[in-house]
């Protein structure tokens, strides 16, 4: 594992120190990426060496990454390293199951790392606004550190991120609003009450976790690029991380010559800022009014990493699509009939936005792709029974 050279602002390149918790760049509040010297990495010896040494490594999933995370002790629930599972229908297309993370979700990488960081600095007690499957994340990390964990989520949240929330032992909070009132009432009551604001894009750890997908699909395709990744966006730091892995496989040379992937971010039309803005042609987004989806982790009406994921998604030669939660809901039952795979509303977003790509021609049905199931579809059966108008049956029926 390296030891981190400094952090450096995405904005203005200030750098800082990583010996004492950071949260945004004093200077601009721009938000922080951890650097580190990958000279003595470079070349394909110590690319080879990750999968030899994950076979008999104690820890498993994506700390088969250590040599390019921070070098501290893990809190792990053996998160990462998820299936590349290949489309029966669509021989170039991938779909990343990330449904199978501890959590359900993605979002275990992140907070994974964010937590461990945590623990590492001796912080006690953690906060979080969150659309949901952060909230149980956090909640299970923080657990397994005994660190405190105060969690603010929309009242209607999916259930199961509020059960999972309580049972783990979180403080949660359910708030008559969405994540970004959340993250007011975070950020208004951190200092009084001693908590440390883990909130997307306001440490530098939830990115270096999320990294890591970009890393393992590199792999998972025999590291090489795909043409192109379908990302459900709601705050954007999967997005983000993947984006620096690319940068930083480049400068180790761990990937095979190539153009980076076209990244597109799916986001629903009940909550489309950031599809609105590169629309637009803007360099931020504007907040949404009234965002509603059934796609809850899409329900980020103003992403503090708009700018970035704008010029990530111009860079990449990609695009940003809203998709009307009916197409979400039609294409959830399409894959779970047609591929067997009951994905999350988000994922499903990704795959109907794959479908439109192909129908449209930005896409050919040769490019290679991968689509991000973010989480399981277990974790939202409240929500997609509702939409697919499903009742449990009573006894005399
Ligand atoms: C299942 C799922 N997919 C996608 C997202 C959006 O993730 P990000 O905030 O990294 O864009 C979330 C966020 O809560 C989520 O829970
Ligand atoms: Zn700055």
């Amino acid at each position: 594992m390296p030891t981190i050279k400094n952090l450096e602002c995405s904005r203005c390149q200030e750098t800082l120190s990583a010996e004492t918790p950071q949260t945004l760049c004093p200077k601009c509040k721009g938000s922080l990426y951890v650097r580190y010297d990958l000279q003595p990495l470079r070349g394909a010896g110590a690319r080879d060496a990750i999968a030899r040494e994950a076979a008999n490594s104690p820890w498993a999933g994506m700390w088969r990454y250590r040599s390019v995370l921070p070098d501290v002790q893990p809190v792990t629930l053996g998160e990462g390293w998820t299936p590349m599972l290949p489309s029966k229908r669509h021989p170039a297309a991938f779909l990343k199951e990330e449904g199978t993370n501890p959590t359900g979700s993605f979002k275990a990488r992140g907070l994974a790392l964010a937590v461990t960081m945590a623990r590492h600095y001796g912080l006690t007690k953690l906060a979080v606004p969150s659309a949901g499957n952060a909230a149980g994340a956090l909640a299970a990390y923080a657990a397994a550190a005994g660190i405190e964990a105060h969690i603010f989520m929309p009242r209607d949240v999916p259930f199961a991120n509020y059960v999972e929330a309580v049972a783990y032992g979180a403080h949660v909070t359910l708030v008559n609003g969405l994540i970004s009132d959340c993250g007011r009432i975070v950020a208004e009551r951190s200092k009084a009450e001693g908590w440390f604001d883990i909130s997307t894009l306001k440490e530098p750890f939830r990115v270096e976790g999320k990294k890591t997908m970009g890393y393992e699909f590199v792999e998972q395709l025999g590291w090489e690029y795909p043409d192109a990744v379908f990302y459900p966006t709601g705050g954007g730091v999967g997005l983000i991380g993947m984006w620096k892995a690319f940068a930083e496989l480049e400068e180790l040379g761990w990937v095979r010559p190539g153009k980076r992937p076209r990244m597109i971010a799916v986001q629903s039309a009940g909550c489309a800022p950031v599809a609105k803005a590169f629309d637009e042609g803007a360099s931020a987004s504007e907040m949404w009014p009234n965002a509603a989806t059934f796609a809850s982790g899409l329900r980020v009406p103003r992403p503090y990493g708009d700018s970035i994921m704008l010029e990530i998604l111009r860079e990449s030669r990609g695009v940003a699509l809203a998709i009307p939660d009916e197409e979400i809901l039609a294409s959830l039952r399409d894959w779970a009939k047609n591929e067997g795979l009951f994905l999350s509303p988000e994922g499903a977003a990704a795959t109907a936005a794959y479908a439109r790509l192909l129908a449209s021609g930005f896409l050919q049905p040769s490019d290679r792709v991968v689509l991000f199931n973010t989480g399981s579809g277990l974790k939202y059966t409240d929500v997609t029974a509702e939409a697919m108008h499903i009742k449990r049956p009573s006894a005399s029926s």
